[in-house]
């Protein structure tokens, strides 16, 4: 692991570590599941984590043996209602949505004088940050349209470090889904995992939630 003083800039996910929109994702992927009768389980819920629109589809019809019941255009719809019913829970968003700690982390991370960058991989990531005032945080955001992998391959951390000019061991990268600490980690990133132990056991650093994250819990556990 890198040392603390190294550290310059922090890359973070978006759905389900600054927010709690993992939840609402999975709620309209469920929908999607019932209505093509692919069955629903936690493992594959956890494990869509941080998969983009069109792959986490692929992963739910193959959880069905269902990859071939459907043309490409027929899975684009499913994937644009999913995305529509998204979108709705999104709507109804606030600066309350925000998970706790997150907002002073921020404040903390920038008053520090540290860089930061998001690495979701949402295409609806500005819309989200719109919606909790978070837009002025994330100057710098990876675009998923120039994406030739999503997480777990490490590209999408690697830009969120270029974009602020910053060298991947300088940077902290935040993540709630195992895939996201796989892409941390090939990009040579110190990883963060937000949540259960168990499945991000791979990251260098793991809260239990996000009102654990400060600075100073960040440094006792690299030093
Ligand atoms: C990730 C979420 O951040 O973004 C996934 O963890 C989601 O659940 C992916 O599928 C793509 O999001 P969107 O908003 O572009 O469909
Ligand atoms: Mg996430």
């Amino acid at each position: 692991m890198a040392k603390y003083s190294d550290i310059k800039g922090f890359v973070f996910d978006l759905d389900g570590v600054i927010t709690d929109t993992s939840v609402f994702h999975s709620q309209a992927w469920h929908q999607v599941a019932d209505k093509v009768g692919a069955p629903w389980s936690k493992e594959l819920e956890d494990g869509l984590k941080g998969i983009s629109r069109m792959d986490s589809l692929e992963m739910i019809l193959k959880a069905g043996n269902l990859q071939d019941n459907y043309t490409d255009e027929q899975k684009v719809d499913l994937a644009t209602e999913k995305n529509t019913n998204y979108l709705k829970l999104v709507d109804q968003m606030t600066p309350a949505n925000i998970l706790p700690g997150i907002k002073d982390f921020l404040d903390e991370i920038k008053n520090g004088g540290y860089l930061l960058s998001l690495a979701s991989a949402s295409k609806n990531a500005p819309k989200v940050l719109q919606k909790l005032n978070l837009t002025d945080y994330f100057p710098k955001i990876v675009d998923p349209k120039t994406l030739s992998k999503g997480k777990p391959d490490p590209e999408i951390y690697v830009k969120g470090a270029e974009l602020i000019d910053l060298k991947p061991e300088q940077c902290i990268g935040v993540e709630d889904a195992a895939a996201g600490v796989e892409s941390i980690n090939a990009a040579g990133e110190t990883s963060i995992g937000i949540g259960d132990k168990q499945i991000l056991k791979d990251a260098d650093i793991n809260f239990e939630d996000t009102s654990e994250m400060t600075l100073a819990n960040i440094e006792a556990q690299m030093n």
